[in-house]
């Protein structure tokens, strides 16, 4: 088997870039799509269920995508520091990508919202990490203004090269395939993933890669639903920390993408979003965070409305290690503590 390249070099034709832009790479791309049995029979009518498991990528979520596009545009053009603000996955990405490059890396969050997992990430990455007493709209909000006053790259998702990066996952996904999905069901937070796929999805349409494409069922965390409900949401509150945003800056280009792909939104709880965690992890094997598990919750509340035979598509966005404080809260394990160190408890505790 060949080495995989990554996905600049994968998908070169696809992406804005030439041979002098510089590639900053972990090799991310190329996730697998596992069948997921189990969610499937629940829905029933022959439907077939597939998780794109991007919580694979280097830095364990969908974000590497886009960074490797970010932060290797950025290295062309010259630039010496990245500022982003983040829930937790886009800093982690940021910091690696934006260090391997050479660069400073910047990173806003909200004060003790971002999963322990993700600010582990940033520090040993090297980030400059600013932990904002606010929501992640506000530290969005700051560093806007912050990159158009100094000399600093701005990497969230209204960075184009990160939407480009992050398309490449329809890609794998009609290469996988052979066609596009019947239905994507993703989560969206700031809405730029959403956007991504749909622009990836066209792109192989229009060059006749897919006759079809897919229905995209875009889903958020009912405290912090802003395009479910059409509004903007000043205190969103979720278990799901990473789409935990009121104020989504992709919020026009989502909206189209449901119009042009007849999609549709839909909100999921906290209690459905960790059955459909449970049932991931305990059931199929794959860890997954709260966030992604909306994908699933999302699916399961709408099954009445799969057609009999589709395939459907779920984005599981980033890895269950990311928030270990949710897994050991949220689960029903047999955890069987301060036992007796000897084989007669062991065995009884066993059941034998
Ligand atoms: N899932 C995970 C695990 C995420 O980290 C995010 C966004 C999303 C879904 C939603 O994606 O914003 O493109 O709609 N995380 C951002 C961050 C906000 O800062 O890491 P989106």
């Amino acid at each position: 088997m060949q080495d995989w390249p990554g996905l600049i070099e994968a998908y070169r034709t696809w992406l804005p870039v030439s041979n002098s832009t510089p590639v900053v790479t972990l090799r991310e791309g190329a996730t697998p799509l596992i069948p997921v049995p189990s969610i499937a029979e629940r829905i029933g009518k022959g439907v077939k269920v597939y998780v794109k498991y991007d919580g694979l990528n280097p830095t364990g979520s969908f974000k590497d995508r886009g960074m490797t596009m970010a932060i290797s545009k950025a290295k062309e053009a010259g630039c010496e520091a990245v500022i982003c603000a983040s829930t937790g996955n886009t800093s982690a990405a940021a910091a690696a990508y934006a260090r391997r490059a050479g660069m400073r890396a910047f990173v806003l969050i909200p004060d003790g919202y971002v999963a322990q997992g993700k600010l582990a990430q940033a520090l040993v990455y090297g980030a400059e990490v600013l932990a904002i007493r606010g929501n992640f709209d506000k530290a969005l909000d700051i560093v806007r203004e912050v990159s158009d006053q100094y000399p600093v790259t701005l990497v969230n998702s209204v960075n184009p090269y990160r939407l480009q990066g992050q398309k490449t996952a329809a890609f794998e996904l009609i290469d996988a395939l052979g066609e596009a999905p019947d239905w994507l069901c993703i989560p969206m937070g700031n809405a730029g993933n959403i956007t991504a796929y749909w622009m990836g999805f066209q792109e192989y349409h229009q060059a006749g890669r897919s006759r079809t494409l897919p229905r995209m069922m875009g889903f958020q965390a009912s405290g912090s639903a802003p395009l479910v409900n059409e509004t903007t949401v000043t205190d969103p509150e979720t278990i799901a920390t990473a789409i935990r945003i009121g104020n989504p800056v992709n919020r026009e280009k989502a909206i189209a993408a449901r119009a042009a792909s007849n999609g549709a939104f839909l909100d999921v709880t906290d209690e459905e979003i960790i059955q459909a965690y449970k049932l991931l992890g305990g059931h199929e094997g794959v860890f997954c965070e709260p966030a992604s598990a909306a994908s699933v919750a999302g699916l399961l509340k709408r099954k009445d409305e799969v057609p009999a035979g589709a395939t459907v598509v779920c984005v599981l966005t980033g890895n269950g290690l990311k928030d270990p404080d949710c897994a050991i809260n949220n689960n029903d394990a047999a955890f069987h503590t301060d036992l007796e160190p000897d084989l007669g408890t062991v065995a009884r505790v066993m059941g034998f």
